[in-house]
């Protein structure tokens, strides 16, 4: 059995070379530290032109068991999750391993006795309380697919998550608290119900306590039915390769994408990842800003942590409620030792007094983390100065939905970091520059589109229910190789900077935001012919959206109209994506074959008009000079 931890930069080379020349011993040294029910027969087996991909094939599992119960003899006493409430006068809780593994079982208890097989589709639509992560692990105890849909979502959204992969179940709250806000989750599921006839139970935790109605056909207490159960529940033995969870994300046409990913190779990669690149110790408490309901928090706040014994802090507010000093004090009072959250909220905290940071004892801190989007220069260096002071490293972590873990990233104290790069490959990831021929560039310093080059464990294996987009999406731009959507610069170190998307996606806060449903939410609206949405810089959340939009009546357009069409992006898919800036037009710049050239408004959106390149080639080149003059 090999170390799991890198403990060197040597180190860090020479594991990174042995991962690279040959990645199934490798990764089959690496398997060997976790619980197998039966050990694997093959480490790798892969075809990308089908493409498929096989991990640790025949090998069977639970991942619970390495989250839990393995954790038992020796730390069962210790905090596995610390969960911290929205409102700083409610007590926080300290659930250790043995509490943890006892109410997981009880709720997988709870989930039989409602009719939950192995293989059944469970949505979770859930705040961040305790019983979110109690109910993900519950789902994995019994090999029931969990599918977490983000409680900022609306009804129509739930709705489509729900019917896409058929959950049986559904589990959420009568409310969920953030910040000032409370967010009515019963109510909205109640209204996404009535489209999601696949749903034969929903099982609701009381939260907020506000009223809510009552369907006694489909809807039963959490409480009272774990009033009904024992904790006592073996772990469902489980297929490395069967599916574990869904999470959908956004594409960058049509309906979001339901990946899958399965148990074992996740199970490895998650925990390996999370070890090394933020050099996880013993007795540390690390904290994760993140929401379940996003990849981050699968791997970062319940599988990767768990699986490695470690204690993870759960937050179910947001960084500005009860004020600005909200993430500082929870990092004081937990005596936070890794700190990892999004660029996003790392500029929103900047804009305002230093007083709110320097209120607070954060000399616990030894690492700082960062994901979701590109962090920018001037943010990287305001949380190396005022939350690291200067002595933590920030590893800033480039990976996806679809890559389930953590792909370009320094190794904390291991591997250096570089403002504004993600910087190295983790130890199995073969990341390359290809050009626009798809031939891969072979100078250390360049600029292209990023490929991953061989398969890691933790590689989504589908799209739910559409293979074949997920072969057109991941595995088609360029043969044998994955296609992840994203530009990236290489230094003359090797070190990766990425660029950003160079698809019809834009990341909004962090937020993976495909820009056809928004413009489907839009086209909805009666006096809407047509809309095209791109992104443009925003000094806090990256990128805002701008749309613009054509109308049957110009006349009709007014303030009230875009405020109209916000609260239909808002119903339609959540306030996630609703549009900073809204533009009536008379046409868009089209090709001769009717793509709209969202080059050209991406560069109007931004005032970035000197040089919109050849627009001789549209179909109706007026239009831009008419969309220049009257940009927002
Ligand atoms: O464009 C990249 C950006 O976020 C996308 C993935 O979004 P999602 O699947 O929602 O997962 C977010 C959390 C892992 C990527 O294709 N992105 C993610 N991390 C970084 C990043 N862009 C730059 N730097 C990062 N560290």
């Amino acid at each position: 059995m090999m170390s799991l931890k890198i403990n060197s930069l040597e180190n860090y080379q020479e594991v990174y070379q042995r991962s690279i020349e040959n990645p199934s011993l490798f990764w089959n040294e690496i398997a060997e530290n976790f619980v197998w029910k039966k050990k694997w027969k093959k480490t790798l087996e892969y075809d990308w032109s089908i493409p498929e991909t096989k991990w640790f094939l025949e090998g069977k599992l639970n991942i619970t068991e390495n989250c839990l119960d393995r954790h038992l003899e020796l730390k069962g006493d210790q905090t596995a999750i610390i969960w911290e409430p929205n409102n700083p006068e409610e007590e926080a809780e300290h659930i250790s391993y043995k509490q943890l593994h006892r109410r997981v079982c009880s709720f997988a208890n709870v989930l039989k006795n409602n009719g939950v097989v192995k293989g059944d589709r469970i949505c979770i639509y859930m705040p961040m309380v305790s019983e979110i992560a109690i109910a993900v692990l519950a789902c994995a105890r019994i090999g029931a697919i969990h599918s977490v849909v983000f409680a900022g979502f609306s009804s129509t959204a739930l709705a489509a998550r729900i019917n896409d992969a058929q959950c049986k179940v559904l589990l959420t709250a009568d409310g969920g608290f953030r910040g000032a806000k409370i967010t009515p989750l019963k109510e909205i599921a109640d209204e996404a119900l009535k489209t999601c006839p696949s749903i034969k139970k929903s099982i609701v935790l009381q939260r907020t306590k506000q009223s809510i109605s009552w369907n006694s056909n489909l809807d039963v207490w959490w409480h009272e039915e774990l009033d009904k159960v024992d904790d006592h529940c073996p772990a469902e033995v489980m297929d490395a390769e069967d599916k574990l969870f869904i999470l959908y994300t956004s594409g960058s046409t049509g309906n979001p994408k339901g990946m899958v990913h399965t148990c074992g190779g996740y199970m490895v990669y998650a925990t390996y990842s999370f070890l090394n690149v933020f050099q996880y110790t013993e007795g540390d408490v690390y904290w994760c800003t993140a929401d379940i309901g996003w990849i981050t928090g699968h791997s970062y706040i319940l599988y990767g942590p768990l699986a490695s014994g470690a204690t993870t802090v759960m937050f179910e507010g947001v960084p500005s409620y009860p004020d600005f000093g909200r993430f500082w004090e929870v990092c004081e009072k937990h005596k936070v030792n890794q700190f990892y959250t999004a660029p996003t909220a790392i500029r929103a905290l900047a804009k305002h007094s230093l007083s709110f940071v320097n209120a607070y004892d954060l000399s616990n801190l030894k690492v700082l983390g960062t994901v979701g989007e590109p962090i920018n220069e001037e943010a990287w260096h305001w949380y190396n100065e005022n939350i690291g002071k200067k002595k933590c490293p920030i590893v800033d972590t480039w990976w996806q939905t679809e890559t389930g873990g953590m792909m370009i990233s320094s190794l904390a104290n291991v591997t250096k970091d570089k403002p504004t790069f993600a910087t190295v490959p983790l130890p199995g990831i073969q990341p390359v520059l290809l050009n626009t021929e798809g031939q891969e560039i072979s100078e250390t310093k360049a600029e292209g589109i990023l490929a991953i080059k061989h398969p890691w464990p933790s590689l989504a294996r589908t799209i739910y229910g559409d293979h074949k987009r997920y072969k057109n999406v991941y595995f088609s731009a360029y043969a044998n190789y994955y296609f992840p959507g994203d530009g990236a610069l290489r230094d003359k170190d090797g070190n990766y900077r990425i660029t950003g998307r160079v698809d019809d996606v834009v990341i909004v806060s962090g937020h993976n935001l495909g820009t056809a449903p928004i413009e489907n939410a839009i086209n909805e609206h009666d006096l809407v012919i047509e809309s095209a949405i791109v992104g443009f810089p925003d000094d806090i959340k990256g990128n805002a959206l701008y749309a613009y939009v054509i109308l049957y009546d110009e006349n009709q357009a007014s303030e009230d109209l875009v405020k109209e069409i916000n609260q239909l992006i808002s119903k339609k898919i959540g306030p996630i994506a609703k549009c900073d800036k809204i533009q009536f037009v008379s046409g868009l710049p089209k090709t001769r074959s009717g793509k709209i050239m969202r080059r050209i408004l991406r560069k109007i959106a931004s005032n970035d008009i000197s040089n919109l390149g050849d627009v001789s080639t549209l179909l109706n080149p007026l239009i831009v000079e008419e969309i220049i003059k009257n940009r927002h």
